[in-house]
């Protein structure tokens, strides 16, 4: 309980919290850290605050930018005041450099630079193990028309487009990231959830050989140690640039 606010819904990383504006809820950043679907997990103390902020940050540049997204204000530094969406439930991954998952499920070699952006759609469903999913299969499960299906595909390829130049101009290579849409209560589509080092595969492009240097989740997924200075990097950085 944030005050008075209830607590709505509890996932790995964040808590939602109702608002005394029902059009509107508040997004608590956790310091928890999972992967590989909660397998493993671990707490980093200070990454929900720089989440937050970092997600805030981001979202302001998007909005700018004429994305629609369900940012309105910091309320602390690890809290946001968002407009209530009904999660859609996809996870729609944009990859430009082939890694992860895409790497260990086909013959493509890790580093690859893919000539257009690939975008893999995930079924959000962590019973299931978020499988990949088609666009008929999504069809089928009435989970979304295919008019929705490819408005959320343009948007979330013009926002890589202005996700990547963001991340350049701080030395930062988007290797792949994942979003998550909902409806507002008007019922038009809009970016949900958050952008952070948590959901963004990021390389340092201050690297002077061709070392990957992920200053993103990865740390924790593949033990490489020293997450919170990954993420206070990526702060600093969006901090002195904007
Ligand atoms: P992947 O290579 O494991 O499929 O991940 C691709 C991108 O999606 C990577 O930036 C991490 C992000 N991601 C999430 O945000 N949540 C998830 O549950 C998974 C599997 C990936």
């Amino acid at each position: 309980m944030i005050n008075n606010y209830k607590l709505i819904y509890e996932g790995k990383a964040k808590k939602v919290f109702s608002h005394s504006d029902s059009d509107k809820v508040l997004i608590e950043f956790k310091d928890d850290a999972t992967a590989f679907n909660a397998l493993k997990k671990a707490k980093f103390n200070g990454k929900g605050k720089l989440n937050c902020l970092i997600s805030a940050r981001i979202f302001e540049h998007l909005i700018k930018n004429n994305i629609p997204t369900h940012f309105l204000e910091l309320k602390s530094d690890n809290t946001m005041i968002a407009e209530k969406i009904k999660i859609i439930p996809l996870e729609i991954v944009v990859r430009n450099i082939a890694y992860g998952s895409l790497c260990k499920e086909t013959t493509i070699k890790a580093g690859t630079v893919l000539a257009k952006p690939l975008i893999d759609i995930y079924l959000k469903n962590d019973e299931l193990n978020d499988p990949l999913i088609t666009k008929e299969r999504i069809e089928l499960m009435n989970i979304l028309s295919s008019e929705d299906l490819n408005l959320i595909i343009d948007l979330t390829l013009k926002i890589n487009v202005i996700l990547k130049s963001f991340f350049k101009n701080i030395q930062l290579q988007l290797v792949d990231f994942k979003l998550e849409f909902g409806y507002d209560f008007k019922n038009n589509i809009i970016l949900g959830d958050e952008i952070s080092p948590d959901n963004c595969r990021l390389w340092d492009l201050n690297q002077k050989n061709d070392t990957i240097v992920s200053l993103d989740k990865d740390r924790f997924r593949n033990d490489l140690g020293g997450l919170i200075e990954a993420y206070s990097e990526i702060n600093r950085r969006i901090n002195d640039f904007t």
